[in-house]
């Protein structure tokens, strides 16, 4: 991060933009400030999308209140500007918030009119009115989000920091401009965006804001779906993701949105023997694909890869801890989860899925003898996703053991350079067969059923192993001598 005096600010400022919005400002005696995550950014040093305008000042015309407690400073400033910046600007303007929004190209400005809302003893419903620069400042979610720098050209570039917004940046503090209870309760989204600033920013969350994500995660429950999964997608993108969600677990909200992966916290020890943490290894995947450059769907899958592990545990008095068909139990538990939790139920759900489903193939195969045969099915399964599933799987490896993590990588390596080398003879990713169940059909005068299926897997089964080539008349003469032993 970067100090500025007020001086630079001024100058970092001096646009045409900020010095039209200054001008237009004092025209209509209104006083406004650029707050919010622009000033935070320009701090940061960090490319800020979107300018949020705080509009104060009483005007004259009419009061800056109406009838129905709407702010109208903000509208006013936005309709003179629009005036000014000509038909190449849009307006929008949202009456019942009392905000209006600006685009000129790509910037969008969003002007907004300072309010301070008062609760009554005996009503919930807020009373509006009209409030100060410092009014709008309490009333946001952290002390790095709550500084102003105010733009009326007497003024301009002049830093308004109430809470010391600047201190907790330097700090790298996240932490709530009122009393944590108050500001949470307000928007109780603002739980997720406190671990999501922390995990992006890499900072820390202050010890009294973090026990009000505690006291008040029962709260997470009013939000909808749709914003919480937003936040926490922002928390599996960021740098280092497992510390977002280790806070999330901490506090406990992550019990209540994801308990699938809360549950896979713990180690059972009997007869002396464990097993691994599954949370902790998952956590240690996630940042390994996260480093591996992986995107969101990637990430997803990491974080489910071992979902289904707590329903699959048995104990097993020979061989220890298993978890005998994980893979395919977590599989199931993708789409349900999905769905909860707002996420989209398209290709991007199947891709999860199967990578899921086959997380372990590639390990399997390393493990035992990379044998043609394994690798051609393994491309077959994987299809295009296999670059995906080799990053999974290599991010899956967390042993402790050198001597373990060495064995695996050499023969990881060898996958690698087999599924090069079959790829190129037989193009097996996307492969379509050489003759398809409509052709099962004519040749044999079969209506769609069971012996149909039988064939046709048992033509598949015959290319993946190599023994016949995927090409028409191989497949045919293959399809007559199966045929005839079945009839025997
Ligand atoms: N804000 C708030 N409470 C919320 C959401 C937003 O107080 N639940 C305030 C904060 O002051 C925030 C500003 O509104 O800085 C703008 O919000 P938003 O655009 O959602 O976030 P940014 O801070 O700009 O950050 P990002 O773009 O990373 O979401």
């Amino acid at each position: 991060m970067k100090l500025y005096s007020d001086a630079e600010l001024a100058h970092l400022l001096d646009h045409p933009l900020f010095r039209l919005v200054a001008q237009t400002a004092d025209e209509l005696e209104l006083e406004c400030y650029v707050v919010g995550g622009f000033v935070r950014d320009l701090f940061l040093e960090r490319p800020s999308k979107d300018i949020d305008i705080v509009v104060t000042g009483r005007h004259t015309i009419g009061g800056n209140i109406d009838t129905k407690g709407n702010t109208r400073n903000s509208i006013l400033l936005a309709q003179a500007l629009k005036k000014k910046l000509g038909r190449h600007t849009t307006l929008s303007v949202f009456k019942n918030f009392g905000t209006a929004q600006l685009k000129a190209g790509n910037t969008e400005i969003e002007l907004v009119g300072a309010r301070k809302e008062s609760y009554s003893h005996d009503s919930r419903k807020p009373i509006v009115e009209d409030g100060t620069i410092d009014d709008d400042q309490r009333r946001r979610d952290f002390t790095i989000n709550a500084m102003a720098i105010c733009l009326n050209s007497a003024r301009f570039g002049t830093l308004v920091d109430p809470f010391d917004g600047i201190y907790d940046l330097e700090d790298k503090i996240i932490r709530t401009p009122l009393d944590p209870d108050i500001t949470f309760s307000d928007d109780p989204l603002r739980m997720m965006r406190c671990v999501r600033f922390a995990t992006q920013l890499s900072f820390q969350i202050d010890d009294k804001t973090f026990d009000a994500l505690s006291r008040n995660r029962e709260r997470i429950k009013i939000v909808s779906g749709e914003r919480i999964i937003d936040e926490l997608n922002k928390i599996i993108m960021a740098d280092t993701p497992s510390r977002g969600i280790i806070d999330l677990h901490r506090c406990g909200l992550l019990g209540i949105i994801f308990p699938e992966l809360t549950a896979l916290e713990g180690v059972e020890v009997r007869n002396g023997r464990g097993h691994k943490d599954n949370f902790y290894h998952t956590l240690e995947v996630l940042d390994n694909v996260a480093r591996a450059g992986g995107d969101l769907w990637l990430r997803w899958a990491a974080l489910m890869h071992d979902i289904g592990k707590p329903r699959s545990k048995r104990w097993d008095p020979a061989g220890g801890w298993t978890f005998h068909n994980h893979n395919f139990l977590g599989e199931k538990m993708v789409a349900p989860i999905f769905r909860r939790m707002k996420l989209p139920m398209d290709e991007r759900m199947k891709y999860v899925e199967k990578l899921v489903s086959l997380h372990m193939r590639p390990i399997a195969i390393a493990d035992d003898e990379v044998t043609d045969s394994a690798v051609r099915r393994l491309l077959f399964e994987a299809g295009d996703d296999i670059d995906d599933l080799m990053t999974l799987c290599n991010a899956d490896v967390t042993s402790k053991n050198e001597e373990r993590r060495r064995q695996f990588h050499q023969n990881f390596e060898l996958v690698k350079e087999k599924l090069v080398a079959i790829e190129e003879k037989d193009r097996i990713r996307n492969m379509k067969f050489a003759v398809d169940g409509d052709e099962i059909m004519q040749m044999f005068g079969l209506p769609p059923s069971r012996e149909v299926g039988v064939l046709k897997n048992a033509m598949k089964e015959a290319i993946l192993d190599g023994i016949i080539p995927n090409e028409h008349d191989a497949c045919v003469e293959f399809l007559k001598k199966m045929a005839a032993s079945l009839n025997n």
